[in-house]
């Protein structure tokens, strides 16, 4: 077995241990002290197999191993008697065989308060291009969920700014909700607005397995203005698996310390379901066998554990209001990743291909979305009112295809008539880009926007 060099020969003098440990630390960042080595006996192109650290470690725990290529950090994803299997979080895995790999414990997630404004990796890097990151407490060495009984009841509702939301499936502090659709619907450019809520003190966006490309425009273009007090962890699609299913934790630590400080937080999460396949590719990689479509069990394990995590706080503590994204494949709302998250959440949001084809954005189906939380944010009224315009849209809706074809001749059915007027003009009113301003009473606008279409059209 390998042990790292100050177990090695003699017993050093003290002042040789110390210069010893000072050249360790320089060499594994801040905290690191190596503790014992192992040896690269396998590589895949995923993952590799190291022998002599099946003692010791443990899983989730970080690893360093030197090699050609210089000093690389992955993180143990098995252990076994003999042997311990190793994602590396750069993509391509360049270990050789024979390459020391040496244990360096937890990883370390300590946010500080500077944080916010600022863009970080999983490992929690800068990537902006800004000066290196304070660091504060750690939080891996904190317990991170509150009991359930120890925990304040999900309470106040807040606004979001974003019309369509707050009419029909308006939410509260430390609310889970997950927005759901098919591939290039609107998904990120609903969060990002989403994000942009006035009612937070720190915004927590977790970008998971996004191009490149567009994560610019998510944090330069639509959360904009309010990027002082979001801090983003950012995983992209061409980053490493293990550094994609590495981020959504990160993230959540991060939301977890402005909590205990007693801020309201907002997590917003695009996309779960990039987060799952990460899970799949690590766990596949290990031999674990799949159960639901290519994933294998421990996925549906990971998504509730992190999850869970969002919520409100302790009492006198803050509370983490989770936004996520979950990607239907192929528009199938029956994914076993959807499925599963959807049993999770406190309610969803449908975003439907065919709304967005109509040009009407956000693209939300009002018909098909649920807040679980909604009778605590809405008042007698806007309830009452809420119940009618969905009575009016489904009446709409059903009845499309009768009146595209013409078999429907108005005078007939009255209320029919009253839905047949006034929906297209709730639609447009409920119509809104992340360039709109956001709505501080949507329902008061909506009011407005019904009356001034009504009385302009009796005019003529
Ligand atoms: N509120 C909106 N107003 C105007 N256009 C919108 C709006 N939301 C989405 N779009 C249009 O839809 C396109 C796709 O949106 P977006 O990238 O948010 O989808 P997505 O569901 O996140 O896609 P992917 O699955 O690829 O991540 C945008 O480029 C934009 O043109
Ligand atoms: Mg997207």
């Amino acid at each position: 077995m390998l042990r790292a060099p100050e177990r090695q020969g003699q017993p050093a003098p003290e002042d040789r241990l110390a210069a010893l440990e000072r050249i360790w630390r320089r060499f594994n960042g801040a905290d690191g002290l190596v503790k014992r080595g192992g040896l690269v006996t396998e590589v895949t192109p995923t993952h590799y197999k190291v022998r002599g650290l099946s003692d010791f470690a443990r899983l989730g725990d970080i690893v360093e191993q030197r090699g050609q290529a210089g000093t690389r950090r992955g993180e143990i994803v098995k252990i076994s008697r003999d042997e311990i299997v190793v994602a590396p979080f750069e993509r391509s895995a360049d270990a050789g065989i024979g390459d020391a790999v040496f244990r360096r414990g937890p990883l370390a997630v300590a946010p500080h308060a500077s944080w916010r404004g600022r863009t970080i990796d999983a490992l929690t890097r800068a990537i902006d291009g800004g000066s290196p990151l304070v660091r504060g407490d750690d939080m891996s060495a904190h317990a991170t969920t509150p009991s359930a009984m120890a925990r304040q009841r999900v309470g106040t509702a807040f606004m979001t700014g974003v019309k369509v939301i707050d009419i029909f499936t308006p939410l509260c502090f430390g609310q889970r909700m997950g927005v759901f659709a098919g591939s290039g619907v609107g998904k990120s450019t609903l969060l990002a607005m989403l994000a942009g809520a006035d009612a937070f003190d720190t915004v927590v966006v977790a970008l998971i397995g996004e191009r490149g490309r567009e994560v610019r425009e998510f944090l330069e273009d639509t959360i904009g203005d309010s990027m002082a007090k979001t801090v983003a962890i950012v995983a992209t699609s061409d980053e490493s698996a293990m550094m994609r299913r590495r981020a959504p934790d990160t993230a959540m630590r991060v939301a977890e310390h402005f909590r205990d400080q007693g801020h309201r937080v907002l997590l917003v999460l695009d996309s779960i379901t990039r987060f799952a396949h990460a899970l799949r590719e690590v766990a596949t990689g290990t031999g674990e066998p799949p159960v639901a479509r290519g994933y294998p069990a421990s996925v549906f394990t990971e998504l509730p554990k992190l999850l869970e995590r969002a919520g409100p706080g302790a009492e006198g503590k803050g509370s983490i209001t989770a936004i996520i994204s979950v990607l239907v494949d192929g528009d199938d709302h029956n994914d076993p990743v959807a499925d599963s998250v959807r049993g999770i959440l406190d309610g969803h949001v449908v975003l439907d291909r065919a709304i967005a084809e109509q040009g009407r954005y956000p693209p939300v189906n009002p018909l098909s979305s649920i807040s679980r939380l909604a009778g605590k944010a809405w008042s007698v009224e806007q309830r009452a009112l809420v119940t009618r315009l969905k009575s009016m849209i489904s009446r709409f809706e059903d009845t499309r295809d009768i009146r595209l074809l013409g078999a429907y001749q108005g005078g007939a059915d009255a209320e029919l008539d009253i839905a047949v007027r006034q929906v297209p003009l709730i639609y447009e009113a409920l119509t809104q880009s992340p360039r709109d301003r956001p709505s501080s009473d949507p329902f008061s606008d909506l009011a407005r926007h019904l009356k001034g279409k009504l009385n302009a059209e009796s005019g003529d």
